[in-house]
């Protein structure tokens, strides 16, 4: 049915004005699609119409909610084409963000105008999808092959000016848009040819070839950015053929597991910024941070909140320790000077926002303090009784220890209802990550505000409670665990991590520790050692080299050899000579394992330990859990995640595969009731 709300129609003398309200970004709903329709209709006699938008953009894609449904009429193909048919030209009048479906009923009107800074894209390639409203069949004709393959392949955003000397928009309005649109209706250019009647070539074999093959590598095992290029050389078809195969498409992709995954990504993104332990909570404003210790962590650290517009000090042991702090940063902002990231104003500007200092009083001021020393119990409790002195007694207390349990750092400080972890990852100021680690005194306000601060900071912040490791790290360490059991019972390092890169990983478990160094993981053993159940499985393969001092690439080797210099993992007999003298005095009779055996036994575990985080509410929900291998551990985006990739492969299929490899390795699982981990996207 048809919203009059939703799409109006109004005359001003002889121009239609077509208006779309559709709040928070005029999706292309069911609604709009029929108000469309019908406003198509309602304008015919006017001399041209004006298409706008209501609010903060134009359309900016289509409503991802109803993409589980069968698509309902009018279908969004048939509206573009009768904008385009309509006898009454239509002007496109846009803002904001031009994207999708919405890019799509622009290339259907006759001509375009958009105000300065409005941005285009076609990002379906980011849910799994193609276009399905021509947007790969108008495209190539509007603008050309190769900018049709940088939107649609590779969802790259094009801006006003570019779209213009693209000659995909007719004017760039500065000032008032709607001023401009009837501007440009009072002298209207020749009405020119329709998109869909112009021509474009597609790419030569070898041209496509090489497009192709730069994608697959970039694409890691997702599908889309290779089916959007294939959808794009039907444009070379003519539009009656290449267009119903461009709708088949896309309605079948809708369907994907991988557009599935992506979709169910972007919602989790959502649900896990609004934990429940926060409803209705409002955050306190931070302007001002202090940040005690400015090594690799804070030092990354100060360059996010820097970059996130906050004012830092940067408190460090010594003159000598802060002076090279402040070098550490100035050497991060001008990383982004060099990739055009950050102006010379902006790095000015950042600089003058930072203060670093040996002196904590310097920290009296902040709202809130992130500390992030050495990872060491009495260091780090002698850090917060010195902020406690200086800082008021409700400023807030920040611990980013990755291991360390946080109730023991701020046992004895006063008000601990200000206490909370805030775990970021490595380069802390790229990845996306950040856990918050509510403590069991810390308040809902403290807690909302780290994640005010983490939203501040463009952070996926994920809430978690207390166990070792937090969410990401326990997992961690149980992938590692099983991954090494593997090793014993009959793998190879370099079969594991290819196992695990033919899943989409970026890297597998050996070469990931050797980039990252042996050490850290080493040391946590050892911690652990005291508590470990005696009747659980341990294997001392990482053990024994970390002895011999192969800690991983910058000690020139680990699980594998490097050349002088280089990053490039080699095979290396030694190690592999030496896993199979080990399992020999272990008494374990080698096995060899497919790659699919390995990687459902790591994914298995991985899936497993993540059940059991949710069913003891360290996680509130799957979702968390997702969050932090994708934005945490590089699991690929367009497998959802564990969790999500268990609920799909069907978590009795997932629990087999784990109480297989509980049976191998004997009282070191515990397995999990999945039915107490269900997700709510
Ligand atoms: P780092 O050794 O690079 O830096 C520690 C810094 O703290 C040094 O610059 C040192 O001078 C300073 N420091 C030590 N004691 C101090 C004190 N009393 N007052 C002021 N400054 C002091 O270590 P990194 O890697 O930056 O780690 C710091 C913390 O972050 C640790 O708790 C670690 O577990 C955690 N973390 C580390 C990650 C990593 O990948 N390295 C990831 C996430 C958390």
């Amino acid at each position: 049915m048809a919203d009059n709300t939703v799409v109006s129609v109004t005359r001003e003398g002889d121009i239609a004005w077509v208006e779309i309200d559709n709040p928070p970004v005029n999706a292309t709903s069911t609604a709009v699609r029929a108000g469309l329709a019908r406003a198509v209709t309602e304008v015919q006699g006017a001399r041209v119409a004006i298409l706008t938008c209501a609010g903060r953009t134009f359309v900016a894609g289509g409503d991802m909610s109803e993409f589980d449904r069968p698509a309902e009429e009018p279908h969004l193909p048939d509206v573009v084409q009768m904008l385009e048919d309509s006898a009454t030209p239509f002007i496109a009048a846009m803002h904001g963000t031009v994207l999708g479906g919405g890019f799509e009923i622009a290339m259907g009107c006759t001509w375009r105008i958009a105000a300065e800074g409005t941005k285009f894209g076609l990002p379906e390639v980011n849910v799994g999808l193609i276009p399905g409203a021509g947007g790969t069949q108008r495209a190539p004709r509007l603008l050309g092959m190769q900018a049709a393959i940088d939107m649609a392949c590779s969802g790259k955003f094009l801006d006003a000016v570019k779209m213009e000397k693209l000659g995909g928009i007719d004017k760039i309005a500065a000032g008032d848009l709607k001023a401009a649109a009837r501007e440009f209706t009072q002298a209207l250019p020749q009405r020119p040819a329709k998109v869909r009647d112009r021509t474009v070539k597609a790419l030569d074999v070898e041209a496509y070839a090489e497009t192709e093959a730069a994608l697959r590598k970039r694409a890691k095992g997702q599908k889309s950015p290779l089916l959007n290029l294939e959808a794009l050389q039907w444009a070379a078809l003519p539009f009656s053929e290449g267009q119903p195969k461009e709708r088949a498409l896309h309605l079948e992709l809708r369907q994907s597991a991988e557009s599935k995954a992506l979709r169910y990504a972007f919602f989790a993104e959502r649900v896990v910024s609004k934990p429940k332990a926060i409803e209705g909570v409002a955050p306190r404003d931070v302007e001002h941070l202090a940040i005690v210790g400015g090594g690799l962590m804070g030092a990354g650290i100060a360059m996010a909140c820097l970059s996130g517009g906050l004012s830092v000090t940067l408190i460090e042991r010594d003159p000598e320790s802060a002076a090279a702090a402040r070098d550490r940063v100035a050497g991060l902002i001008d990383g982004g000077v060099k990739r055009g990231k950050i102006s010379e104003a902006k790095k000015a500007d950042m600089l003058a926002r930072l203060v670093t200092t040996d002196s904590y009083s310097d920290a009296a001021s902040a709202d809130l303090a992130i500390e992030a020393v050495f990872e060491d119990l009495e260091v780090k409790r002698g850090v917060f009784a010195q902020l406690a002195q200086v800082m008021s007694e409700d400023a807030i207390l920040a611990t980013n220890t990755s291991y360390l349990d946080p109730t023991l750092i701020f046992e004895g400080i006063s008000n601990p209802s200000r206490c909370l972890g805030l775990h970021f990852f490595s380069p802390a100021h790229v990845m996306k990550l950040l856990e918050i680690v509510k403590t069991p005194d810390t308040s809902a306000e403290v807690l909302a505000t780290g994640f005010a601060l983490g939203k501040r900071l463009r952070k996926v912040s994920v809430l978690s409670g207390i166990c070792d490791g937090f969410i990401g790290n326990r997992m961690l360490a149980a992938y590692r665990r099983e991954a090494e059991y593997l090793l014993a019972d009959g793998a190879l390092p370099h079969e594991v991590d290819a196992a695990m890169r033919a899943q989409g990983l970026p890297m597998g478990p050996f070469e990931l520790q050797d980039l990252t160094g042996l050490q850290i993981a080493w040391a946590n053993r050892k911690r652990q050692a005291a508590t470990r159940p005696p009747e659980e499985r341990y294997e001392r393969i990482a053990d024994t080299l970390c002895e011999m001092g192969r800690l991983g690439q910058r000690s020139g080797e680990g699980w594998y050899r490097y050349a002088e210099g280089a990053r490039t993992p080699q095979r290396d007999e030694e190690v592999e000579r030496l896993i199979e003298r080990y399992s020999a005095e272990r008494g374990i009779t080698r096995r060899s394992y497919t790659p699919q055996q390995i990687a459902d036994r790591l994914l298995a575990v991985l899936a497993n330990e993540g059940a059991r985080i949710v069913q003891e509410g360290i996680a509130e929900r799957p979702e968390d859990v997702d969050m932090v291998q994708l934005h945490g551990y590089g699991f690929p985006r367009w497998r959802g995640g564990p969790m999500h990739l268990a609920e799909m492969q069907g978590w009795e299929n997932i629990m087999k595969t784990m109480r297989l490899v509980a049976e191998e390795s004997p009282n070191s699982w515990v397995l999990a009731d999945p039915a107490k981990a269900t997700a709510t996207c």
